[in-house]
């Protein structure tokens, strides 16, 4: 079935220009390069695909274009929730739309709200605080070296080498500047020193339990409907001190071009079968559906155990150097194949034709 899609981003050059704002304001908006591939990647499966600016325009653009679906991947301009709010307006106008819904768009950009559900179902999160002020009082059990991040933001921005600090002086500072920059509470976790490796996933969960009781070893680990895409784990050692062994926002950024990374990642089979289950787990309880990627430090400290740093439910798609694009680069699925797999997850879910049951069931589930 050849249906009418329209593409739904943001994209940088689009953007409402304030000044005072900081240079990495809008590093996770989308551009044209993007946009023009996933429009090929569809048309190349004979659907059409008609690209909007997500926006309040869409109220009369949607019903001009009378989308069958839509391709969303808006990270929204302002507000603490802002990645929800064109999911909110297709919703009110009953349009089906790809990824994630509402809820988990509103909760998995906010950091720490998603780290307290993780924490509620025991799923491994850094021990971390919540900082409004920079002169709060430090909560006894967070001990030093500490990493600094913005509560509600991606593509690395506030990330840098000198996001780890080392003594309160340095953690009161870095805290000041990060409040006056980005305008939000600012997180703090126990710096988790190790690897760094990240998991992709497509699908939805054909089954409504997806996570065992974490002490229960025993219980079986549901993952079925679920396609992991091959582990990327960032090579630290191909960039300079400065970065600090830290995926900083000038490698997501000024340095993409030459991203430095092993995939898929060499971690042993149980290693793997851990973060794997992880991801199906974290996916399950933040509610995300059709694709998401799960970022994860891997302790050297603890014997390589993995914590779980964030989920993104809306995986940058950047044609040859996106995470996503690359771990299913490196289980030979094309780019043209992943965007249309997201779709086929969204149309099975929404029930739009059955014949895409056939394709996506055809997909390899590669490790
Ligand atoms: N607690 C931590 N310990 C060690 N490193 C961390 C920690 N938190 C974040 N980092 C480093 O900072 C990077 C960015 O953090 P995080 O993934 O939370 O931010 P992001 O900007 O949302 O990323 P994305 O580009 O994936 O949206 C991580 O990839 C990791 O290298
Ligand atoms: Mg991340």
């Amino acid at each position: 079935m050849n249906l009418n899609v329209a593409v739904l981003a943001n994209l940088k050059k689009n953007a409402p220009q304030i000044k005072g704002m900081p240079a990495d304001a809008w590093d996770d908006l989308d551009s044209d390069v993007t946009i023009n591939a996933i429009v090929a990647a569809l048309e190349s499966r004979g659907h059409r695909a008609t690209f909007l600016e997500g926006n309040l325009t869409l109220v009369d653009a949607l019903p001009k274009l009378k989308p069958d679906i839509c391709f969303n991947i808006c990270e929204g301009h302002w507000g603490d929730s802002r990645e929800s709010h064109v999911p909110a307006l297709l919703e009110m106008m009953r349009i089906p739309y790809t990824a994630s819904g509402v809820m988990t768009l509103a909760l998995t950009l906010d950091k720490p709200m998603t780290k307290r559900v993780l924490a509620f179902h025991g799923l491994p999160t850094p021990a971390f605080q919540v900082f409004e002020r920079a002169d709060e009082p430090i909560d006894a059990d967070l001990a030093f070296p500490l990493f600094v991040k913005p509560s509600r933001e991606g593509t690395g921005m506030g990330v840098s080498g000198d996001s780890i600090v080392h003594t309160e002086a340095q953690l009161r500072a870095r805290l000041a500047e990060q409040i006056a920059r980005y305008r939000q509470p600012i997180l703090v976790e126990r710096f988790i020193r190790g690897r760094e490796v990240t998991v992709g996933v497509i699908g939805n969960l054909s089954r409504p339990v997806a996570w065992r009781v974490p002490e229960d070893e025993q219980a079986a680990c549901v993952i079925e409907g679920l396609n992991f895409l091959p582990a990327l784990e960032v090579d630290f050692a191909a960039y300079p001190e400065s970065e600090a062994g830290v995926y900083t926002n000038r490698m997501k950024t000024e340095w993409a071009h030459s991203f430095h990374q092993f995939c898929p990642a060499p971690l042993d089979a149980a290693l793997l079968e851990r973060l794997q289950w992880l991801t199906a787990a974290v996916f399950r309880v933040t509610g995300c559906v059709d694709v998401a990627r799960v970022d994860f430090r891997l302790d050297a400290d603890d014997s390589y155990k993995p914590y779980v740093l964030e989920i993104n439910p809306l995986p940058g798609l950047y044609p040859g150097l996106s995470d996503l694009v690359l771990e299913a680069g490196a289980m030979g699925m094309s780019y043209n194949d992943l965007i249309n797999a997201i779709l086929d997850a969204a149309c099975i879910r929404h029930g739009l034709s059955d014949s895409y049951r056939h394709s996506l069931s055809a997909q390899t589930c590669a490790t």
